[in-house]
């Protein structure tokens, strides 16, 4: 089965979004703009991805008469950012959501077999009652990611979403595979991976050019 015919991907399609990840790739793109987009994009992606947050009724008092309003309804919302990497997108889904609890996932690839090394993991109580954004700028084998909703699940997580940046259609057909109750939300698909498991055109690696690291 192709990415295209899972019915939990959803590829953005927002020129402002595509606009910004273009920026993204070049190689003249500094740390500190190149941080600043990540957010940017990660507010934009966040929009999308918490439209059906349930709402509620709620009276409220306007200067002219009391009205029944609708309200995001109080439910419990928890950022889960992959590290390093998915660190930068936090920032972005906060500014939707401040109240967000946030968790962390410690996750390496190994540079010879590119499967996920755990290293640090830690998430909000009551994970089993959140609706879990689980962010990571790059979906390249899949393997972090699903290494990651698995843990979530392994610890109660139920109502997961999934959202990235740049993702390579091998991750995205495993990780659609392997979590088909979880939505996708990918900013672009990019052509294919490397020898070396990265994204091509893609952006070089998120983490490094994040924080400044080689
Ligand atoms: C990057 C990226 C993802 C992972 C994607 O992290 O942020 O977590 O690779 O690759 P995959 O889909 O093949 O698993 P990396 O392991 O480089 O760690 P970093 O964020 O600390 O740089
Ligand atoms: N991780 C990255 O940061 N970039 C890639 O292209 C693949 C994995």
């Amino acid at each position: 089965m192709q990415y295209k015919d899972y019915k939990n991907v959803i590829v953005m399609d927002h020129p402002l979004i595509k606009h910004k990840i273009s920026q993204l790739r070049k190689t003249s793109t500094g740390t500190s703009e190149f941080r600043q987009l990540v957010e940017e994009i990660a507010t934009l992606e966040g929009y999308e991805a918490l439209r059906d947050l349930p709402l509620v009724e709620e009276e409220i008092q306007t200067p002219l008469e009391t009205a029944m309003c609708p309200v995001i309804d109080g439910k419990k919302l928890a950022i889960v950012p992959i590290l390093r990497a998915g660190l930068g997108m936090v920032s972005g889904v906060m500014a939707l959501t401040p109240l967000a609890k946030v968790g962390h996932i410690g996750l390496y690839r190994d540079p010879e077999t590119h499967e996920p090394h755990e290293y640090y993991c830690k998430l909000p109580e009551f994970i089993d009652q959140r609706l879990v954004l689980v962010v990571d700028p790059m979906l390249a084998t899949g393997g972090s990611a699903v290494a990651a909703l698995d843990f979530i699940k392994e610890h109660g997580g139920k109502n997961i979403k999934f959202m990235c940046i740049i993702a390579a259609p091998e991750g995205i057909e495993r990780l659609a595979a392997a979590h088909p109750d979880v939505e996708l939300y990918i900013g672009n698909v990019d052509r294919c991976l490397n020898d070396h498991a990265y994204i091509l055109p893609g952006l070089g690696d998120a983490g490094d050019r994040i924080f400044g690291t080689k």
